[in-house]
């Protein structure tokens, strides 16, 4: 099948290319799918690059291979060099038996390095050999082996800026860089919001078993918005309109483009008493963040009520209050 094929809004492809922008990284896509080429992937946070990363891995030769995402920002750094290359027994203090490294289990098919710019000076190095020869040396090891992968890198960093000031080796960039696709921010493709929003909402609506409709004046609110979290943060935004009863609210709080191009938060208007405002904006906080959590904990009641510094009885009594309900009992 084509991935222009898997980008139909209709099929279950979870990336959608409803841009001219978009439409044109498809492109890319299909034209380097059966290359190895090395791709470095740009953008601001919750652009999409993930995804991107995983269309690439798809429509690639290797597609039937694993797709492995190291996040070199997510490892601290001493543990990185073992985590990427693996190491033999004995290597340093700890390495009681040796380790493969994200670069074997990568072999035939593609290493995604995500956040690339926190990729530590020597470890940048070591990764230039890797991308020069494909042959690499386990942490403590003396064979060289050979590696047969695919590596796509990303990251939201100025690179450029991150180089002028050493933190970067150009080599490396220029290296990384043999195509680069640069995902642009959700506002600057905003004619995909509609469709994005009702995807996200029948995802939820299923999830959750809810039935929530976007009415016409959220959806405008939603297409005016300035999006700094991009995708990510609309799916959110969606997430929060399913789950909560008045979640259309947060939506009205969206700040919104002013005549002048400039941020501007929704008229305020007070049709109730200050104090009745501050009651009702100190429940939603609450359930907002109650939601959140025990989302995040799949409802393990006794991790939420520590996350969130309460006794389990008062944890009870708020899920109650808020109408709260673990999704399989909806
Ligand atoms: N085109 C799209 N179609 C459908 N969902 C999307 C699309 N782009 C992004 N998303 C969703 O938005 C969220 C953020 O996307 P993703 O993780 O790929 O962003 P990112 O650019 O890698 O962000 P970060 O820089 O923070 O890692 C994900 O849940 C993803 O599924
Ligand atoms: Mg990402």
């Amino acid at each position: 099948m084509s991935i222009a094929q898997k980008a139909d809004p209709a099929s279950d492809s979870p990336f959608l290319d409803g841009s001219p922008q978009m439409r044109g990284i498809r492109t890319v896509i299909e034209n380097i799918g059966d290359t190895d080429v090395t791709v470095l992937i740009r953008g601001e946070s919750g652009v999409g690059k993930d995804l991107v990363a995983r269309a690439l891995h798809a429509a690639s030769s290797r597609r039937r291979g694993p797709f492995i995402k190291v996040n070199c920002a997510a490892i601290p750094q001493d543990l990185l060099e073992s985590e990427l290359f693996g190491h033999e027994k004995g290597a340093f203090t700890g390495a009681h038996r040796r380790k493969p490294g994200q670069f074997e289990y990568a072999s035939k098919g593609t290493i995604y390095l995500d956040e690339i710019a926190e990729l530590p000076l020597a470890l940048q190095a070591k990764l230039l050999h890797v991308l020069q020869d494909f042959r690499f040396n386990r942490v403590g090891g003396h064979e060289p082996l050979e590696v047969d992968m695919r590596v796509i890198a990303a990251t939201n960093r100025n690179l450029e800026e991150a180089m002028a000031g050493g933190a970067f080796r150009e080599d490396l960039y220029y290296r990384l860089n043999v195509v680069e696709i640069k995902v642009p921010p959700l506002r600057e493709r905003r004619e995909e919001i509609p469709e994005l929003a009702s995807r996200f909402l029948a995802r939820f609506n299923a999830q959750y078993g809810r039935q929530k409709q976007l009415r016409p004046k959220t959806l405008a609110r939603l297409t005016e918005h300035t999006w700094p979290g991009n995708v990510r943060e609309l799916e959110n935004v969606i997430r929060r309109l399913v789950v909560l009863e008045d979640g259309e609210l947060a939506i009205e709080a969206l700040a919104t483009r002013g005549r002048n191009g400039h941020c501007s938060g929704p008229r305020p208007s007070f049709p109730e008493g200050l104090r009745e405002v501050g009651r009702r904006g100190a429940r939603e906080a609450e359930r907002k963040v109650l939601a959140e959590v025990l989302e995040r904990v799949t409802w393990n009641r006794a991790e939420a009520a520590r996350i969130l510094q309460v006794s389990y009885k008062t944890l009870l009594t708020k899920i109650a209050e808020c109408g709260l309900t673990p999704p399989r009992h909806r």
